[in-house]
């Protein structure tokens, strides 16, 4: 735990000596809050609370170069620093709080520091400093008084030492605004040891925590019952959590945040997840925590492409486990990401399902342009259910050569893949190079005729014919060796064949996108016969 000093230092030489997850609890929530302020740069009052806001200053025990900011000077030096805020007409109220008085004197002077130490500071009309030398909760309403009206957005900070100050009511009232949002510290260890004591007064203050009027022994005191509690009783729609463990790897406390918001969720679970990636890529149970018992800390830094391509992997397999042989939409799939899988939602992940196949189809609704994932939030999806899969193969075999010979130059070949799912997966350049691939495969096979001289030397797709070998031979048995599996309403592609189609099918092989050896596609073929048998149609390509 943090060993504040209470010594009466000058202001400038108090700093608070503590253990290494302190750090990276100010690092959650200056990442956290770069992201607020971002978001809500365009409303007119933004709120930003600290009642247990220290002296300011931190540095790490026995290493007297490690120094950083705390989170009152910490959130200040973002604000003035920060670019959306510099360009909107926002103004920013911040309140902090220190109760011991030459630790409150101490963070004063480095409110009025930090304006000197910054560029370009924001002015003092439009980032409005009050700093409080009161007790927490009262000070909450100190701070209502002073601003006349409830404010429509606060983030609150709530780092109290131990657990009896951090009550209940308070935490409703913090969230009891439009847009309040808390993240709150948990003291994991010290209510597991209230959980076995017991003396009386201990235990009502554990059922202060919890917002219960008396304590008792079925009460479970973790922090799974109280975030359960937070959403019950408190107005908060989300929550989430994160470990901090001691140098034993012990679990001590718990920043937990709160929110009505889906999109704090969605942010906070991408900070948290990264920092916890960042600081132990080896992390399997996916319970975000830092722990003092390893002790290399993250680079600063914001927190795009944070899922490996491994995550993105393990997150599409969730998100096929549950909508397998189901329609659904993009907003569904963000749900369910954010509230029931480890994971932070990034498009990676669908470009990812789409890869393995697990993707059926995606209708764009945008007007013939090449589909994109972020761009049709309205469009449908469909997942592969295990009986499309073996369907879905065997039709693509079947209908493939008369789809492929209407390519006849090298441009054809781009044009088509843009237009299926290869669109959704991959970039323009990586499709160049799978076609270039397939172009290659073809004309080893016999199977076309292409200027291979020039066709080598193409850095990009141009009108090189294309002319194929044999009009009546089958080259199924070529798709059957590519991984791209393709298949398109031949009746529109007859019409306009490549640039106005809307509805494309993806086509699953092998679990990981793999390309199939020849063995495993021939044994395939006997399933497109069998299905020939069943349906001159061969199954529906309307894809709603
Ligand atoms: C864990 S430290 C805060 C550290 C700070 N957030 C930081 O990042 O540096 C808790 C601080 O709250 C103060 N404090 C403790 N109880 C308080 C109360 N009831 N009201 C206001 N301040 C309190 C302590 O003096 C101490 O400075």
């Amino acid at each position: 735990m943090n060993s504040c000093s209470q010594s009466v230092l000058p202001p400038s030489d108090q700093i608070d000596e503590v253990h290494p997850h302190t750090f990276i609890k100010v690092r959650i929530l200056e990442r956290y809050l770069n992201a607020w302020s971002a978001k809500f740069s365009g409303t007119t009052d933004m709120v930003y609370f600290d009642p247990f806001a220290g002296v300011g200053r931190i540095k790490s025990k026995g290493s007297p170069n490690s120094e950083a900011d705390g989170s009152a000077i910490a959130a200040l030096r973002l604000f003035h620093n920060h670019r959306a805020l510099k360009n909107k007409p926002v103004t920013i109220r911040v309140f902090l709080n220190e109760r011991e008085t030459p630790r409150f004197h101490a963070l004063e002077s480095r409110v009025s520091e930090i304006k000197t130490l910054v560029e370009d500071p924001l002015p003092e009309q439009r980032l409005k400093v009050t700093v409080f030398n009161r007790e927490y909760p009262k000070v909450i309403d100190d701070m209502f008084h002073d601003l006349q009206i409830i404010p429509r957005c606060i983030f609150s900070f709530i780092d109290p030492y131990g657990y009896k100050d951090n009550t209940f009511e308070a935490i409703r009232k913090l969230l009891s605004p439009q847009k309040g949002e808390v993240l709150v510290l948990f003291c994991t260890f010290a209510i597991a040891k209230v959980n076995e004591s017991s003396y009386r007064v201990y235990k009502e203050h554990v059922a202060n925590v919890f917002g219960l009027p008396i304590w008792t022994p079925e009460l479970r005191a973790d922090v799974n019952r109280y975030r359960d509690q937070l959403q019950k009783c408190a107005g908060a729609k989300y929550t989430l959590h994160f470990s901090m463990r001691d140098n034993r790897d012990r679990r001590i406390y718990e920043l937990v945040y709160a929110t009505k918001d889906f999109g704090g969720l969605k942010v906070m679970k991408t900070v948290m997840y990264s920092m916890s990636q960042e600081l132990d890529r080896e992390m399997q149970d996916f319970e975000f925590h830092f722990s003092d018992f390893k002790t290399q800390r993250p680079e600063r830094g914001d927190t795009q492409n944070t899922m490996s391509d491994q995550a993105h992997k393990a997150c599409a397999e969730c998100l096929y486990d549950h909508f397998q042989g189901k329609e659904t939409t993009l907003m569904e799939i963000e749900e369910h990401v954010l509230l029931r899988t480890a994971y932070p939602y990034f498009i990676g992940t669908l470009k990812a399902a789409a890869a393995s196949r697990f993707i059926l189809s995606a209708e764009s609704q945008n007007g013939g342009r090449r589909p994109k994932w972020n761009t049709f939030q309205s469009s449908k999806i469909r997942f592969a259910s295990h009986s499309q899969l073996a369907d879905d193969l065997a039709s693509m075999l079947r209908n493939a050569a008369g789809q492929a010979r209407r390519l006849r130059k090298v441009d054809d070949f781009v044009e088509y893949a843009k237009f299926t799912w290869l669109g959704l997966a991959y970039t323009v350049d990586e499709i160049w190079t799978e076609v270039k691939l397939v172009i290659e495969d073809l004309h080893r096979q016999g199977k076309i005729i292409c200027d291979m001289g020039r066709f080598s030397k193409a850095t990009k797709p141009g009108k090189l014919p294309v002319k194929w070998t044999n009009e009546k031979e089958d080259i199924r048995s070529y798709f059957g060796v590519s991984s791209r599996r393709i298949q398109t309403d031949r009746q529109k592609m007859r019409q306009h064949p490549y640039a106005d189609e809307r509805k494309v099918r993806v086509l699953p092989s092998g679990p990981s996108g793999e390309r199939r050896d020849r063995g495993v596609l021939e044994g395939s073929e006997e399933k497109n016969m069998e299905f020939s048998r069943n349906s001159q149609e061969g199954p529906s390509h309307d894809t709603h």
